[in-house]
């Protein structure tokens, strides 16, 4: 490690598996300190579907830090076809940068990174987009509770993902964020070998079916530390001016399902 090199202090949700893990390996292996959150096995055991789990996290964050984070790295997430998804991936993500914000703010050189998917980009409920834009969590988890009842549930991830990247785009330009000198960005992975995707990865036809739904002709699909290389950097202080973006990572899948023309 170089003398100019900062040691900073990260919080990883979902630090327990996959992404997460990953993530935090890699930053503890830069020098930095990770506080890992996740349901169990990490070092603030929080289950960020409740309100209980989200009124732990900023005072046992604090209590591990000394009141100072310079990353929050928000990777926490399920793919179950039901209202739990809603739960996690999008007020769980939204509780973590909101009530992280004041340690955030303390530090020098702040940054923030949500994990969405590239199925932000996939078929979604938009009535459920519309109640995760308002923040309703309630009125959110009984319409997807509904969306499982009418057999739509496959929505719902989506739904999520859709919802997630168009939070972080929107608090992006806000006071509090570019105000306060805070990039805040999410990533896009495409389909990454983690205990999520390893069943339907295991076998050809799964793995057909996956690379059929998201195309991925450069390299297929990725593993853990591609992801984490990107969240790492995103989170760095060399990243002084991206903010806002959905930065996907996912072997040309955007590129094939959207197509060269995504600025008209
Ligand atoms: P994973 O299942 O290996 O890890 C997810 C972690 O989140 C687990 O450790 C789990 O315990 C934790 N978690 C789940 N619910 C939680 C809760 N209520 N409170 C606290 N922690 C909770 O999955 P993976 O693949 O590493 O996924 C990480 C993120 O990446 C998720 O947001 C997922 O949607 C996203 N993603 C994954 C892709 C993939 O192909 N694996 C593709 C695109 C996005």
């Amino acid at each position: 490690m170089s003398e100019s090199h900062q040691v900073r202090q990260y919080v990883v949700t979902g630090a327990a598996s996959g992404i997460g893990l990953a993530t935090r390996e890699l930053l503890e292996q830069q020098g930095h300190r990770v506080v890992g959150v996740d349901l169990r096995g990490s070092d603030v055991d929080a289950d960020l579907s409740t309100e209980t789990g989200r009124h732990v996290l900023a005072p046992a964050v604090a209590d591990a830090t000394g009141g100072v984070i310079d990353g929050v790295i928000a990777v926490a997430g399920v793919s179950l076809p039901s209202a739990l998804t809603v739960q996690v991936n999008y007020f769980g993500a939204v509780a973590t940068l909101e009530r992280l914000h004041p340690l955030l703010a303390a530090s020098a050189a702040p940054r923030a990174v949500v994990v969405a998917s590239f199925s932000a980009l996939q078929a979604n409920d938009a009535d459920l987009v519309a109640l995760l834009r308002d923040g309703d969590e309630a009125a959110a988890i009984a319409h997807a509770t509904d969306l499982v009842d009418r057999g739509h549930g496959d929505l719902i991830y989506a739904s999520t993902k859709r919802a997630i990247a168009e939070w972080v785009r929107a608090i992006s330009i806000t006071p509090p964020w570019a105000g306060a000198g805070i990039p805040v960005n999410a990533v896009g992975p495409g389909v990454i070998r983690t205990p999520m995707t390893e069943e339907l990865l295991r076998t050809p036809e799964g793995a057909a079916g996956l690379m059929a739904a998201v195309p991925m002709p450069l390299h297929g699909p990725a593993d853990t530390s591609t992801i984490a290389n990107t969240l790492t950097w995103l989170s760095s202080p060399v990243n002084t001016h991206i903010t806002g973006q959905v930065l996907f990572v996912d072997g040309g899948a955007d590129a094939s399902i959207r197509g060269p023309r995504i600025f008209d």
